[in-house]
């Protein structure tokens, strides 16, 4: 037996927010923000839309794929590094309004490597026989730690949610491997100030997400004696189109096999790659017995794969 996603959901905030409407707020313009990320457009949350309320929503979708019911999960797990507050977790929160009283809960922060580092927990608890069904969330409320001042950071991120509920598949599908790695030396490059804003030394952390994105996803294929060609799709974090088109680049698949939602949220952490993952199921862009990749990296330094056949 092994654990594999059961079901997805995800949940984006209605407002859009366009790099000409950055313009009017700091020294940037369309052209600059598209070439060099990708990126057109963000969504932010109102002030009364927090994590856990997106959280919850995304939360919601995965059940019902999953056609579990939220009575019958044994944990859940949150990752994000913009809780509504310090205590209660955000999973806390979601148990309640979920109504999932059986279920132990805890949030988890790995910045945007988030999502795979709770994929990866949820997967020893499985596999050891000690849960059934878990809910793992990916969210983020960006837009409340960004300096909306400082055009080195704004124009790149969002906010969002989304979420997998994982649970027992047969030996031969669920996630076959996986890598997690952090690297504390790389905190100065990347972390929140005293004023809680994100504060980030672009360069260092481009060149290190060029590395280790294409590294971490050819290592977890090969981990299981895989080569490139055999992998059928690529869910990147979607950080930078320049940074994702790297990782595709090493693994030499075509531009089609690449998840791609950068353009229209931005950089939602760690919701990027549930996010991403969810509107694939549901576009049926992921086919039965395919072999796909997700793959990570951000504050920490964190960064984190797995490969997972469908
Ligand atoms: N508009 C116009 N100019 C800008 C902007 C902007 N929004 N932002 C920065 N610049 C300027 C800088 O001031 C700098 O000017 P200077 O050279 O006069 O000092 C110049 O542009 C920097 O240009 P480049 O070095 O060529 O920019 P680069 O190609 O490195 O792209 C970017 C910058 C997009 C930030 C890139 O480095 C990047 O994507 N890095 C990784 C970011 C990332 O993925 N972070 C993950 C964090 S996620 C988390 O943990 C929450």
């Amino acid at each position: 037996m092994k654990a594999g996603i059961l079901g997805t959901g995800h949940y984006v905030p209605e407002h859009v927010v366009t790099n000409k409407d950055l313009e009017k707020i700091v020294d940037t313009s369309d052209e600059w923000i598209q070439a060099r990320t990708g990126i057109a457009e963000r969504r932010i949350a109102p002030d009364d839309i927090d994590t856990s309320n997106m959280a919850y929503e995304s939360a919601v979708g995965a059940l019902e794929e999953s056609g579990i019911s939220a009575k019958d999960l044994d944990m859940i797990l949150v990752a994000t590094v913009t809780s509504d507050m310090g205590f209660p977790s955000v999973a806390c929160q979601i148990q309640e309004r979920l109504g999932a009283f059986q279920a132990s809960a805890m949030d988890l922060s790995a910045a945007c490597s988030g999502f795979i580092y709770g994929m990866v927990t949820a997967k020893q608890f499985i596999e050891s026989g000690t849960y059934q069904n878990i809910l793992v969330v990916g969210v983020e409320k960006l837009s409340k730690i960004t300096d909306w001042e400082d055009r080195n950071t704004c124009v790149l991120f969002g906010d969002g949610a989304g979420a997998a509920v994982i649970g027992p598949v047969s030996d031969d599908k669920g996630i076959l491997s996986f890598e997690l790695g952090a690297d504390g030396t790389g905190i100065p490059h990347l972390h929140q100030t005293s004023e809680d804003y994100i504060h980030m030394n672009g360069r260092e952390v481009f060149k290190f997400a060029v590395r280790q994105m294409g590294d971490s996803a050819l290592n977890v294929v090969e981990k299981v004696g895989l080569t490139k060609d055999d992998v059928d799709y690529l869910i990147p974090h979607q950080a930078n189109i320049r940074i994702m088109e790297a990782a595709r680049e090493k693994l030499e698949i075509p531009d089609e096999k690449m998840s791609k939602s950068v353009h229209k949220y931005g950089n939602t952490s760690a919701a990027s790659i549930p996010i991403a993952l969810s509107e694939d199921v549901k576009a049926g862009k992921i086919k039965e017995d395919e072999l796909i990749v997700l793959v990570g990296f951000g504050g920490g330094l964190t960064w984190g794969a797995v490969a997972l056949r469908w």
